[in-house]
């Protein structure tokens, strides 16, 4: 039995939590749940935005499937997602898109993998603003380790499945130096993947190829920023924010969250769809070596995502997250 740390999140995140929750249950998959909460909930009713509990939790179980918190813009709290991932060093943001079968989309033959630095460049949480010249100065810290240990992990996801290209994402034009220590790092790091083909593309330049040929992309390697924001763009690409999963891992700590966020739009109307946790929960079974429980939800949540009528609005169907989750279920 694996112990788990389960974030349900804010908006949206306790009903798709619970519509994978279920789905486990109802496969007998070997997880055992421990439930923390953060953000504002938790901070409402005790004053901790990130509770001590959590952190042991998570400390000690190592791994952790957490649903989106919402991060008020301008002032207010600083991101728990991001403090989080800076706490643990969990370095190496995964996100996976794929074209599924019976998921209409304006592409074909999609399969790629993004990998987003996790801890640094502009999300380093290192702004000055000096009110008396109205300027507001943001650091892009980036480093040669952070750059190094993010483009080997790309490379070597690349070699043990059997990916043939990485390309990186950069502005090495125009950050001559923060873009170029990046560039360098990843040239370094496909030194050591010969067998491996390394590409470059400047951030702009990517944008285009991507929406124009994004079957061209095998593996994406790039900053927290252009990461976060090529994430969502891929997203885009296969089915939108309600199918992509996500994973932050480190050498010893992975926590497993979906790309998108906590959609106040759609919260506590049941019309969220759980697709995405549900991805980001089977790659913590693969994490987990817990491969043949994993494959059986993904048969199941495949043929759901099929028929339409069984799937959310989003995908142009008509079920309630938790009448989806029992179409998976179903099927199981
Ligand atoms: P969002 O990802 O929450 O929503 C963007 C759009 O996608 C909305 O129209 C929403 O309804 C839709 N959407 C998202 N997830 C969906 C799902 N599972 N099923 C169907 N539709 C879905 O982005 P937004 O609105 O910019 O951010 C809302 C809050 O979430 C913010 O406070 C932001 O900081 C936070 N956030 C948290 C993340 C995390 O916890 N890892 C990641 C991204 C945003």
């Amino acid at each position: 039995m694996h112990l788990v740390t389960l974030i349900p999140g804010d908006g949206i995140g306790p009903e798709i939590t619970k519509a994978v929750t279920d789905i486990f249950t109802a496969a007998q998959v070997p997880v055992q749940w421990e439930e923390q909460n953060a953000g504002q909930t938790t901070f409402d009713q005790s004053g901790e935005l990130i509770p001590t509990a959590l952190l042991k939790s998570l400390e000690k179980n190592k791994v952790a499937l957490k649903g989106p918190i919402t991060t008020p813009v301008g002032k207010g709290f600083r991101s728990i997602n991001v403090t989080l991932r800076q706490k643990y060093d969990l370095y190496q943001n995964v996100r996976p898109s794929k074209t599924t079968s019976g998921i209409v989309t304006r592409y074909e033959g999609i399969d790629l993998v993004l990998f987003r630095e996790n801890t640094e460049g502009l999300y380093s949480g290192l702004e000055v603003y000096d009110e008396r010249l109205g300027i507001a100065d943001s650091f892009n810290r980036i480093t040669v380790e952070g750059s190094r240990k993010i483009c080997r992990a790309a490379f070597a996801y690349a070699a043990k499945h059997g990916r043939k290209k990485v390309t990186l994402a950069h502005k090495a034009n125009i950050l001559k130096m923060a873009g170029t220590l990046m560039l360098n790092a990843c040239k370094e790091a496909s030194n050591e993947f010969p067998q491996i083909v390394f590409e470059d593309k400047i951030i702009d330049n990517m944008c285009m190829q991507l929406v124009n040929k994004p079957e061209q992309f095998d593996v994406v390697v790039t900053t927290n920023l252009f990461g976060d924001i090529l994430s969502d763009l891929c997203a885009g690409l296969v089915g939108g924010l309600g199918v992509v999963a996500g994973a932050n891992i480190g050498d010893d700590m992975a926590v497993f969250e979906a790309v998108h966020g906590s959609a106040p739009d759609i919260a506590g109307q049941g019309k969220a769809n759980p697709t995405a946790l549900l991805r980001s929960a089977l790659m913590m079974l693969h994490y987990l070596g817990e491969h043949a429980k994993a494959d059986q939800i993904e048969k199941a949540l495949e043929g759901t995502l099929l028929n339409q009528e069984e799937c959310t609005g989003d995908l142009g169907g008509k079920a309630s997250t938790s009448q989806f989750a029992q179409n998976i279920i179903n099927k199981l």
